[in-house]
């Protein structure tokens, strides 16, 4: 059975044809699938990567890869996101890495942009120490995906693909 009108399918279709995704890495996820595996698993960040961009361009969007150790960086990556035209996004995907419980400056990065983000921890940081326990995005994000390891990033794709939180 199909639904809607066929005005609305074809809004639909066009939605998901212009959406352009950041997803962008914060501090020591460059290491991923060498860094403590046992918490963060055995994928690669390229592995991630590749993986997303090609859900994302079967689907006629199109993903950006961004990571970096350096808060000013992701602040500035962020920045452009929403005001830098050739770089335009319209939606980011965040793990701030140890950033999310420290970084008042990223929280006002993507509060300026107004785009709607997911913030994302691979790891469940609530079963894990005290200072993890807190983030200065959750609070702003539209939604949060924590503990499913790096899945996690695709099931954020995939809601912003299915228009949740756009
Ligand atoms: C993390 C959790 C953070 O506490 C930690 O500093 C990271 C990774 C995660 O994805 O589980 O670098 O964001």
């Amino acid at each position: 059975m199909r639904y809607g009108s066929p005005r609305t399918r074809c809004r639909r279709k066009s939605r998901s044809l212009i959406l352009k995704i950041l997803l962008v890495n914060g501090p020591n996820l460059n290491l991923l699938g060498h860094r403590e595996p046992e918490i963060y698993g055995a994928e690669t960040l390229d592995d991630i990567c590749n993986r997303l961009i090609s859900i994302a361009s079967s689907k006629g969007a199109t993903l950006v890869c961004k990571q970096s150790n350096h808060e000013g960086e992701i602040v500035e990556i962020i920045q452009k996101a929403r005001f830098d035209a050739a770089n335009r996004m319209d939606a980011i995907i965040i793990n701030p890495g140890a950033y999310g419980h420290t970084s008042i400056a990223l929280r006002d990065a993507l509060a300026a942009t107004a785009l709607p983000f997911i913030e994302v921890h691979i790891s469940n940081v609530y079963a894990r120490e005290k200072y993890r326990q807190h983030s200065y995005l959750s609070d702003i994000a539209n939604g949060v995906i924590i503990g499913l390891g790096t899945y996690g990033y695709q099931a954020a794709l995939q809601a912003l693909l299915d228009g949740k939180g756009l």
